[in-house]
């Protein structure tokens, strides 16, 4: 027999795998208590009928976001039980892009046998607000991840979709929760939808500290992994590195890759050296982003990382101060400025900056803010790094 795969699954730490799938929900979630009540607070009024709700959830990557909203709108779901009907459906825009396809992944879930084309928007729209209608069901909509859709098809779908609720005589069938890692995405939004938004519900999640994070391995550590199989030290370690970021998944990866080599060598408890940060999976970064950029676009990019760790953008006058600070700590000339800018431009073309210009109000008029929507500063600022050490 093959005895070099007795390892695997030997379970030495590991009594179940489940709490590390990507779609396994903890039964209680961590140090959330406040946010939990802030948003109900947002949904005080949804026991009633012809009510419905909004909110805007944003925090950066791993906040919590999509836990929260699943773990809300399951409570809420159970809590009116008896007083209305609520039929959740979440729907993460990253997978779901487009408009039409955000349409169909309502309507399907609706109604199962709905046919998958030929429709128009306005027609899907219709015939969702009829399903609604006709089972006196209210509908718990969750747009996860919405930059998405509404960098590539705009804010017209949620337009739309609020007005489902305008009618004459009817109305309370669709709440709205939009989730997104952009704190200012209310900004994308035009004075209709703000109007029909509210301005007061937003809910803005911070990253994690180091003790909720450690609670957090511990939480996941008690429901998967024998007694004692896992030390405080450990813990406390998981903690210390997570907290640059402050991203749960961070936390829980770290966790789980620590338990894969404890148990790759054969023993049943963690030690605090299996804890390697250098290892864990970004969860939004791919390593060979980083790689294929030039020597100075990894300078550039590492001064816009330190500042957004901190502030939600940079104008670029600031990131070539901070460039040029990042050449002197790594002893490499400054190059000029327009070569800068193509610099900036590159970093945009990959996905890593967006860039807005806005009207400045000292200097030359026009500026550009450069932010982050998708990836984390801290955790691309610690890869880069990293990187540049290696050369
Ligand atoms: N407060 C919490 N308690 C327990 N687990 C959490 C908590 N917040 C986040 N997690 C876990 O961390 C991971 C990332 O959370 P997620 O909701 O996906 O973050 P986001 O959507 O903000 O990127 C998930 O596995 C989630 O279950
Ligand atoms: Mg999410």
């Amino acid at each position: 027999m093959a005895d070099y795969l007795d390892s695997i699954g030997a379970g030495k730490i590991l009594i179940t795998k489940e709490p590390f799938s990507f779609d396994w929900s903890p039964p209680e979630l961590v140090g959330r208590e406040k946010e939990l009540r802030e948003l109900a607070s947002m949904f005080s009024r949804i026991g009633s009928p012809s009510i419905s709700s909004r909110a805007v959830v944003t925090g950066p990557v791993g906040s919590g976001k999509t836990v929260l909203t699943t773990k809300f709108s399951q409570d809420l779901k159970k809590s009116l039980r008896t007083k209305r009907n609520i039929k959740t459906v979440h729907v993460n825009c990253r997978n779901f892009s487009r408009t039409t396809q955000v349409l169909q992944k309502i309507a399907t879930s609706l109604d199962p046998g709905h046919p998958e084309r030929g429709f128009s928007a306005g027609e899907v729209i219709q015939s969702i607000r009829r399903n609604l209608r006709s089972h006196g069901k209210h509908l718990l909509l969750i747009l996860d991840e919405v930059d998405v859709l509404i960098r590539k098809d705009n804010s017209d779908l949620i337009y739309r979709l609020l007005r489902i609720d305008e009618g004459q005589d009817d109305r309370g069938f669709l709440s709205l929760i939009l989730v997104s890692q952009e704190l200012n995405i209310m900004n994308r939004f035009e004075s209709a939808i703000l109007s029909r938004l509210g301005r007061s519900s937003i809910l803005q999640l911070r990253p994690y500290d180091e003790g909720a994070l450690i609670e957090i391995a511990q939480q996941r550590a008690n429901l998967a992994c024998r007694n004692g199989s896992i030390t405080d030290e450990v813990l406390a370690k998981i903690g210390r590195y997570s907290a640059t970021s402050g991203d749960a998944r961070m936390s829980i990866e770290l966790l789980e890759a620590g338990i894969r080599r404890a148990e790759a060598a054969g023993r049943d408890s963690v030690l605090v050296e299996d804890i390697e940060p250098s290892e864990f999976r970004g969860s939004t970064v791919e390593p060979g982003q980083v790689d294929t950029l030039s020597k100075h676009q990894r300078l550039v990019l590492l001064g816009i990382c330190r500042r957004l760790k901190k502030n939600d953008y940079i104008a670029s006058g600031d990131a070539k101060k901070l460039y040029i600070l990042v050449c002197e700590e790594y002893g490499v000339r400054v190059k000029g400025h327009t070569t800068f800018l193509k610099y900036l431009k590159a970093l945009e073309i990959e996905g890593l900056i967006d860039t807005k210009t806005a009207n400045s109000s000292i200097g030359r008029g026009r500026t550009q803010h450069i932010t982050m929507t998708n990836l984390s500063p801290a955790e691309l600022e610690s890869r880069i790094e990293k990187v540049l050490l290696r050369e």
